[in-house]
Parts: structure tokens; C-alpha cells; sequence
């Protein structure tokens, strides 16, 4: 039987840095450029979802290596499911979850699919971390995505341009050119080839546009705990 290293290494390279093995010393992205990620990054938002998830559903969408929906489960949620469209990463989510001994579902999905995918099924959390700039049609996806948020969606973009935000009129009339000039306008930047190395890297908006991109597809924000992760819920629920 090989190692646990080298089955770990034969199944990469992995973007998520698990830590698995009966002591949790074998990390699976230990030279991960952004450090010990994801778990560095959800320390800032980790306390946006209750400690206590019993009886309730969680749908991680872009689930990857499935370090959050790991996270979800050990707190007693009683049904995360992971979604992903690429099943190189879905393999490393299932090899982990046998190894973690976490009884999470993987399914492979795409995101514009993802109503069908799940049945048309509500969860009380959805997470939709770290997608949206990867696809070519994010606010269609976004809307799928709205549809089946049951209590609460934790959304991350990365974000690029101001991070100011400002309020804008509803309306302007059609010579008005000069709010457009305004880098607080809702903007998302067009990526024709590449950015950072990754081609998928399609359209990264400010965050004025995370913003109105979330409103616009009926959520309310209820919490910014850190750049680029808004904390969501559906807008019927709350007003
Ligand atoms: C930057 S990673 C983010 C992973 C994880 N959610 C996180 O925040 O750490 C983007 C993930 O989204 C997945 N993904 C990209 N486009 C997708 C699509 N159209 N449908 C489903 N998953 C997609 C990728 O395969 C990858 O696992």
C-alpha cells in the first residue's frame, strides 16, 4: 500500500492545503503561494456561520478540494453537499473525505446547471466562494445560484479597481457620461486572455459591483467581514 504522502502527491496538485492523517501532519498544498489557504482566509469570516448547524443543509458550490465543506460539516450540519465541475479536484475531495472520515457528498456539476444538479432543492447555506470571476456568464450563474438559498449565501469574488463604494441614482439620463468616469461605479473588468497566469480568470468586478450583482439577484447583504466575502440572505426572508 502506497504511503499516505504519495497518494497525496499522485493526486495533485491541489489548491486546497488539507491537513490529513491519524496525526493531521500530512498537508496537502503545503507550498501553497497564498500560504496555509484556505484555512488563513476563513479565519476571517469563519464566524458568519453558526457554530451549530445541526439539521440544516449546506451546498458548497466550486467546492474544490472540499476544505470548506469539511468546515461545514464538523459542525454538525446534517447534509453538505459539494459541487464542482472538475472532477480532478472532486477526486481529491473524495480521497480526503475518506480520509477525514466526514460523511460529505460530491457530485459533479457545473455552476449554470447547478438548480437542475441539486433538484431544484433549497439549502439553508450556500457557499459560492472564489467562482464567480471564473465564469464567462457570472450574474446568469448568479441567479441560479440566488434560487437556492434557503437562510444565508457566503459569497467570495476576488475584487480588483476602488474599494470605495458610493450611492448612485437609479436613473441618469442618457447624456449623462461623467458617473461613468467615477471608479466607485459598479464595474466589472473584462479579462480577454489571462490574468495572474489563469486564463479562467474572466471578469473581476469591484466592489461596488459584488454588491449590486448580489441585490440584483434578490439577496440582501448582511455582513462584510472582510474584503471580497459578503454574507447574504435572500431578500423576501428579511424585508
Ligand atoms: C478558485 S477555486 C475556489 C475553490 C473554493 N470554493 C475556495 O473558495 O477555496 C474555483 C473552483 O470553482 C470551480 N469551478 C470553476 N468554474 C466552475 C463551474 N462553471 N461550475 C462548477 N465549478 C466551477 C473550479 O473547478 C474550482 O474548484
Amino acid at each position: 500500500m502506497p504511503s499516505l504522502e504519495s497518494r497525496v502527491s499522485a493526486l495533485g496538485p491541489w489548491f486546497h492545503n488539507l491537513r490529513l492523517g491519524a496525526d493531521a501532519t500530512i498537508q496537502t498544498a503545503p507550498d501553497h503561494p497564498l500560504g496555509d489557504f484556505p484555512a488563513n482566509f476563513w479565519q476571517f469570516f469563519k464566524h458568519c456561520v453558526p457554530d451549530d448547524l445541526s439539521g440544516q443543509s449546506v451546498l458548497d458550490i466550486g467546492c474544490n478540494g472540499g476544505f470548506y465543506s469539511f468546515e461545514l460539516k464538523r459542525r454538525g450540519a446534517a447534509r453538505v453537499l459539494g459541487v464542482d465541475h472538475d472532477p480532478v479536484y472532486l477526486n481529491q475531495a473524495r480521497f480526503a473525505r475518506e480520509q477525514l472520515q466526514l460523511d460529505v457528498e460530491f457530485m459533479q456539476g457545473d455552476v449554470y446547471d447547478i438548480d437542475r444538479v441539486v433538484g431544484g432543492q433549497r439549502f439553508d447555506t450556500v457557499l459560492f466562494l472564489g467562482v464567480l470571476y471564473h465564469l464567462r456568464h457570472p450574474l446568469y450563474a448568479l441567479e441560479k445560484v440566488a434560487s437556492l438559498v434557503g437562510q444565508r449565501l457566503v459569497f467570495q469574488s476576488m475584487e480588483r479597481g476602488s474599494w470605495d463604494v458610493a450611492e448612485f441614482a437609479a436613473d441618469y439620463p442618457f447624456s449623462e457620461r461623467d458617473v461613468f468616469f467615477d471608479e466607485r461605479f459598479p464595474r466589472m473588468y473584462y479579462v480577454e486572455h489571462a490574468y495572474a497566469g489563469d486564463g479562467t480568470n474572466w471578469w473581476i468586478p469591484n466592489p461596488a459591483c459584488s454588491q449590486a450583482l448580489l441585490r440584483s439577484v434578490g439577496l440582501r447583504i448582511v455582513d462584510h467581514p472582510c474584503h471580497e466575502v459578503y454574507v447574504c440572505e435572500p431578500r423576501a426572508a428579511t424585508s
